[in-house]
């Protein structure tokens, strides 16, 4: 039985990974016999509704001053973030002397419009890395965990906020209680929260279970979010599907009553009844299809290699160690894998130490088909990768469903 992190009521894991290593722990070879694992499971509380990782790593195992995921790596997210932050200046920075707070800034790809702006802002970044990375952009950066404590030096400091925001970082909080305690705190009386992840939706619909590793302690729900927030005398009041990380929900949160709620709130909890996202029965049905696709994902690499074809990883992304760890992904199956990004390269991949090597060892290889495994960035590498796929090398797939493409 594990305990919920949001109403401590307990629950039974629906999926069970066993033991996993540090998704973004990328390492060098002499780190490979002190390597640090821990069991991944996943479970539904039924009593708040909320999907969640059964027991947490400790926060400063993750996020460190050598925290591998650099948010600009990827120029389609950096366009995604600039038009974040003109929907926010435009609808919900009125005021003159507007304050914005980020949470999990890391290198300042949202807030350096702010900046630029000349607005008063504030990252809250505990990776020292990524924060100096904002710093060096002109992004004002505390390295902190945000929490109610913070929340509140934020506030006698330097006021409260307009607008809290936050990408890909709500659902790394397994102190929930104390952030959204925190977030309260900090806005004005007509200030707003708007925040997105992974949609739970959109992983169970997709079978997208690489999304499910350490960092993540939550799968979001609005339904399980719209019960917590009104918790803390607050409502979400609007909701808007966004087309990244393989599916994300933003949602706009207020104190309760400030601000009109959208009728795209009520579409969205009907919605997700139809999905049956607190139903037991579809997070069963939801296992026996990870399975099927770990099976058939394992099989066709092992076929491959029987061949004599050459299989490269494409992107080192969190998502990949549990990809790998969970089908038994050797480097024997897949002798490297390509990232753009520096703090990775030449260092291994968590648990399976497969060969992390820059981009242009991609073309110089020449494998025979490419793994992606940054699958939610594939429109941004299959343009870039034209000369690959023109030149008969193949892509591998797995979400939503294990395939192959030229
Ligand atoms: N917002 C960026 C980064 C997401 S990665 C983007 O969408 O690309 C998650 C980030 O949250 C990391 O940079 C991590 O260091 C940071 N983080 C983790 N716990 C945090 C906490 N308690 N408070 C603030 N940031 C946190
Ligand atoms: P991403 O999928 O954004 O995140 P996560 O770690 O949460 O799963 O990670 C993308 C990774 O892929 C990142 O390490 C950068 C790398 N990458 C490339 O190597 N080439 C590219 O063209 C893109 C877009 C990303
Ligand atoms: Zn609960």
């Amino acid at each position: 039985m594990s305990s919920c992190a949001v109403c401590r009521g307990s629950f039974e894991p629906f999926l069970s990974f066993g033991r996993m290593p540090i998704a973004n722990g990328f390492l060098d070879r002499a780190q490979f016999a002190a390597e640090h694992y821990f069991e991944l499971a996943i479970g539904f509380c039924a009593r708040c509704g909320m999907v969640q990782l059964a027991g947490q790593v400790e926060r400063e195992r993750m996020f460190h001053e050598n925290y591998a995921f650099f948010s600009s790596t990827s120029a389609a997210m950096a366009g995604h973030f600039r038009g974040f932050a003109e929907e926010v200046r435009a609808a919900r920075l009125a005021e003159d002397d507007a304050f914005v707070v980020e949470i999990g800034s890391n290198d300042g790809i949202l807030l350096q419009h702010f900046a630029r702006a000349g607005i008063r802002h504030l990252g809250v970044e505990p990776s020292a890395n990524v924060a100096q990375a904002a710093r060096s952009r002109g992004v004002r950066t505390v390295v902190e965990f945000f929490d109610e404590e913070l929340a509140r030096g934020i506030v006698a400091e330097h006021g409260q906020a307009d607008a809290v925001l936050g990408a890909n970082v709500m659902c790394h909080l397994p102190y929930l209680q104390s952030a959204v305690a925190g977030i309260r705190r900090l806005l004005k009386p007509r200030g707003v929260l708007v925040f997105e992840d992974p949609y739970l939706g959109d992983m169970i619909e997709k079978t997208s279970y690489d999304q499910i590793y350490d960092e993540h302690a939550f799968y979001f729900s609005l339904t399980a979010l719209e019960r917590l927030f009104g918790e803390h005398e607050m409502e979400i009041v609007d909701v808007a599907p966004q087309d990244v990380h393989g599916g994300s929900m933003r949602y706009t949160v207020a104190h309760r009553g400030a601000h009109a709620r959208s009728a795209a709130v009520d579409r969205q909890l009907a919605r997700e009844r139809e999905l049956g996202l607190a139903e037991p029965a579809r997070f069963e049905r939801f296992r026996r299809k990870v399975e099927e696709s770990r099976d058939e994902l394992a099989r066709l690499l092992r076929r491959l290699k029987a061949e004599g074809r050459r299989v490269a990883g494409y992107g080192a992304t969190s998502k990949s160690t549990t990809v790998t760890n969970f089908c038994g992904i050797t480097p024997e199956l897949v002798e490297f894998i390509c990232d753009t990004t520096p703090a990775k390269q030449g260092r291994f991949s968590p648990g399976m130490h497969i060969p992390v090597l820059p981009h242009a060892e991609f073309a110089q290889r020449r494998p025979d088909y490419a793994l992606l495994f940054a699958w939610n960035h594939a429109d941004e590498i299959m343009a870039k990768e034209r000369r690959f796929t023109a030149g008969g090398g193949k892509w591998i797939r797995y979400v939503p469903s294990v395939g192959v493409s030229g």
